[in-house]
Order: structure tokens, then C-alpha cells, then sequence
């Protein structure tokens, strides 16, 4: 048999592989509710414009809703020989309001469709995503400010570097998915103009109104060129491109979730809701979650490497290999999706060990900036003379395998004369993150003023 929709000037069917490779209905009928409302739009624009009549867009609304309730309560059979989610609910269309069903692809076609559908569909997911970043900077910002005093080791390098508070650690998360945030923002705005209309890709010679279905769409405007309009997936790109920045960002916490949950750093402790047994090795608790939000950006990645080569070197306008679009996009979005939500899980489910924490702090002369930074205050000496002195006392700590408040005061005036007792208030992991109040700086006073500040900016 040949194909309803578009079987006129064909003798037979398609081969088995034919429709295998052609149909995109096991995925796209995800976009079923965008498909229906752009229809409803369409058909409501058509009859106001006299192109259709307005029993026959009655019909179709009834037509399109009651479709609606039958995918939603599956009660909806969804045939590959329709090749895809709009001819799979025109086709039933036709079953429950007759021939009416037929003048809805009036001045439209799949083209301006599935652009259409896709960019509402993108369009939730940004809101979607977006309300879960916002989600998880609470969640973060929330330990913050719990943790605004808890002092732990700053790295770089993986090497002790500086004490730093727990909660400027989780702040700088809250600052990065900020940025994704916005990124999502400028996305939103640049995606939210309307393809319908551009028909197959040169517009229609029907007296549409572009406008008011781009406007019941809850789209800004109609896109100016209908070419651009079937041929392009930017909006697309822009999401994935997102995705994968803000999967990276989600990949390097869930590291140092790894790395702080392990017995030699036993930073943080995560429950039962966060972990899971070995099967052979009794003892095992695996922080999973952790690992797998790692493990995530490889597809999400994958995704944007995908979609991009697919468009590439397309000549314009719509082109089948544009229906390689959605499966990626769907995969990424998903997985961007558990990965923020099992995070956001455990930032609240995580118990810091204070004490485990502020011992590594002290760990790896943590202090020596601010011993240097003593010497230059109090006797105003070149910050590089100061540099080179409390490297020599280090070494002496060294030799003497002990933390810098534990040397005596005599062995360090051998090195520098000048040094006094006043000198060991500055050597504490306490003394040392309190004194950093600079702007941006690791001070619980910052701390406690930021995670506040974002709180009550995400509210
Ligand atoms: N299933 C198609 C897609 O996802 C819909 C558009 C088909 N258009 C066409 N001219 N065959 O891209």
C-alpha cells in the first residue's frame, strides 16, 4: 500500500528498511504535545484568516484535544508506516473528525512542522533544566552557609594550597551554574521566534498570519526568513553547547564528591541514599551517583559533536539527515536532567567531618602564605625576600617533621631576627582563612554575606 499523506504519485510501499530507516516515530513521538498545539494554533489561524472555515476548525481543535487525551492515557496505537508524530495525529485526526481532518496541512508543511515542535519543545526543556540549576544552587548555597566556617584544604594542583571554608568551595559552584544559567537565558531569547508559516521552505501563497500563531505560541515574533526557518537547528546547538558546559561543571564536583568520600580523605560522609554495596566486598560503600554525574558529560558531549557534524556542510534548506536531530538532543537533555537532580540529592544528603577536614587544612605548611605575608607587613620587606625566607622556614619544619606553629621561635629567628611571638597568630588554618576578607575571598564573614545574598536572590 502506499502512503497516505504523500502516497499519490506512487505505485507501492515502501521496503521494510525503507520505513525502518525512515521512520522517526519511536522518538519523536515525545514531541506529541507540541505538536498538537501548534496544529491547534495553526487551524485557529487558518479559519480566522478565511482559509478554512470555522466549523472545520472547531472540529479540528475537538479533534486535536481528544487525540491529546488518547496518547496522554495510552489509548494512542502509534504506527511507523506514518513514518512520524505528525502524520501519526493527523492520521487519527481523520479517524475521529473525517475529511475536515485534511485542510489542517493547509499553507504548512512538515518542514515549518517539526522546527516548530522541536523549538517548543527546547523551549520547556530550558525552563525545565533552568528551574533544576536553580534547585541545585540552593541546595549548595544552603551548605554554604551551614559550613561558612568549616575550614578544609584549598588545592591547586591536587597539592594543599591554602585553607579554605567548605562553603566558599560549594559558592564557587553556585557562581558557575549561575553562568549556565545565563547562558540558558541568552539562549531562550535568541530560540523564541516562530518557523510556522515558512510551509516546505519558500512561505505559502495562503493569507496567513504568521504573527498570531507565533504570538498563541507564546513565541516573540515569526522568524523573517522561511529558508532559515526549516533549515536551521542553532537553537539546538546552543542548548547542547550549554548542556555540555554545565554537564562539565556538574563532572569536576562529582570528583571531588569521589576523591573527599574515599577512607584516605574521609572529607565528607554520604548515606545509604547516596551509595551503594559491592557484591563480593562486604565492607564497600561506592559513591555511584557521584561517579555516574562524572561519567555524564561523555554522552552529553557526544550529543553537541553529533548534531554539529550532522549539520555541517548541509546545503540549505531541510535535508532527512535533520531528523538525526532529536535522538541525541533527548539523550543529553535527560541525562543533563538526572545528573542535576542526583546531585542536587547529594549536596543535601553530604555530612563534612569537620574535624577530619580541619586537620588535612593544617597539613602541608598551608600557612606559609601567610607567614610570608606577615614578613612583609611587620617588617616591610619585598614580598620576594619574604617569599624566599619562609621557604627556608618550611624547610625547617621539614627537617623537623613538624607543622609551622609547632617551630620554635628561636630555630626561626636563626633565619630571619627580626621574627616574633606575634608571628604564630598568623599560622593557624583559623587565623589564616579569617584574615582573607578581600572581595571574593575565603573569610566566613564573605561566606555567611554570599550564601545569605544567594539565597535570598534565588527565593
Ligand atoms: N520526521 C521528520 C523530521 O524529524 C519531519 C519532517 C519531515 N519532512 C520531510 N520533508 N520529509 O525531520
Amino acid at each position: 500500500m502506499t502512503n497516505k499523506m504523500w502516497g499519490g504519485r506512487f505505485k507501492s510501499g515502501p521496503a521494510a528498511i525503507m520505513q525502518e530507516i525512515n521512520a522517526s516515530i519511536s522518538f519523536d513521538k515525545r514531541l506529541y504535545r507540541q505538536d498538537i498545539a501548534g496544529s491547534k494554533a495553526h487551524a485557529a489561524m487558518l479559519a480566522q484568516q478565511g482559509i478554512i472555515s470555522k466549523s472545520d476548525a472547531a472540529e479540528i481543535k475537538r479533534g486535536l484535544d481528544q487525540v491529546q487525551v488518547e496518547i496522554e492515557n495510552n489509548r494512542f496505537t502509534f504506527s511507523e508506516a506514518l513514518e512520524d508524530i505528525h502524520m501519526n495525529v493527523e492520521q487519527r485526526l481523520k479517524g475521529i473528525i473525517g475529511v475536515s481532518a485534511g485542510r489542517l496541512h493547509t499553507a504548512r508543511s512538515r518542514n515549518d512542522q517539526v522546527a516548530t515542535d522541536f523549538r517548543l519543545y527546547i523551549r520547556d526543556m530550558v525552563d525545565h533544566l533552568d528551574g533544576q540549576l536553580r534547585d541545585l544552587q540552593v541546595a549548595l548555597a544552603e551548605k554554604a552557609l551551614a559550613h561558612a566556617k568549616t575550614i578544609m584544604p584549598g588545592f591547586t594542583h591536587m597539592q594543599v594550597a591554602q585553607p579554605v571554608t567548605f562553603g566558599h568551595h560549594c559558592l564557587a559552584y553556585v557562581e558557575m551554574l549561575a553562568r549556565d544559567r545565563s547562558r540558558l537565558k541568552d539562549a531562550r531569547v535568541r530560540m523564541n521566534e516562530s518557523p510556522l508559516g515558512a510551509a516546505a521552505l519558500a512561505g505559502t501563497s495562503f493569507p496567513i498570519d504568521r504573527a498570531m500563531t507565533a504570538k498563541a505560541l507564546g513565541f516573540d515574533r515569526p522568524m523573517r526568513n522561511s529558508m532559515d526557518a526549516v533549515a536551521d537547528r542553532d537553537f539546538v546547538l546552543e542548548l547542547l553547547s550549554t548542556a555540555a558546559i554545565c554537564a562539565t561543571h556538574l563532572s569536576r564536583l562529582a570528583e571531588e564528591i569521589v576523591i573527599w568520600s574515599t577512607a584516605q580523605f574521609h572529607f565528607v560522609k554520604l548515606s545509604d541514599k547516596f551509595t551503594t554495596g559491592s557484591s563480593i566486598m562486604p565492607q564497600k560503600r561506592n559513591a555511584d551517583a557521584a561517579e555516574l554525574v562524572r561519567a555524564k558529560p561523555g554522552r552529553i558531549l557526544g550529543a553537541l559533536t553529533s548534531l554539529l557534524v550532522i549539520i555541517k556542510g548541509l546545503p540549505l534548506t531541510y535535508s532527512k539527515d535533520m531528523q538525526e536531530d532529536k535522538e541525541p538532543a533527548f539523550d543529553a537533555i535527560d541525562n543533563l536532567s538526572l545528573a542535576i537532580a542526583a546531585t542536587a540529592g547529594m549536596v543535601r544528603d553530604l555530612e563534612p567531618d569537620r574535624d577530619v577536614m580541619r586537620r588535612a587544612a593544617a597539613t602541608g605548611f598551608s600557612t606559609a602564605t601567610d607567614l610570608a605575608d606577615w614578613l612583609v607587613r611587620t617588617l616591610s620587606l619585598p614580598f620576594r625576600d619574604a617569599h624566599h625566607i619562609t621557604g627556608s622556614i618550611v624547610a625547617l619544619a621539614e627537617k623537623q617533621n613538624c607543622d609551622l606553629p609547632d617551630l620554635k621561635l628561636m630555630d626561626m629567628q636563626k633565619i630571619e631576627p627580626r621574627i616574633t611571638k606575634d608571628v604564630y597568630k598568623v599560622l593557624t588554618v583559623e587565623a589564616s582563612v579569617n584574615s582573607r576578607a578581600s572581595f571574593g575571598g575565603t573569610a566566613p564573614s564573605n561566606v555567611t554575606r554570599e550564601a545569605r545574598r544567594w539565597l535570598k536572590l534565588l527565593q
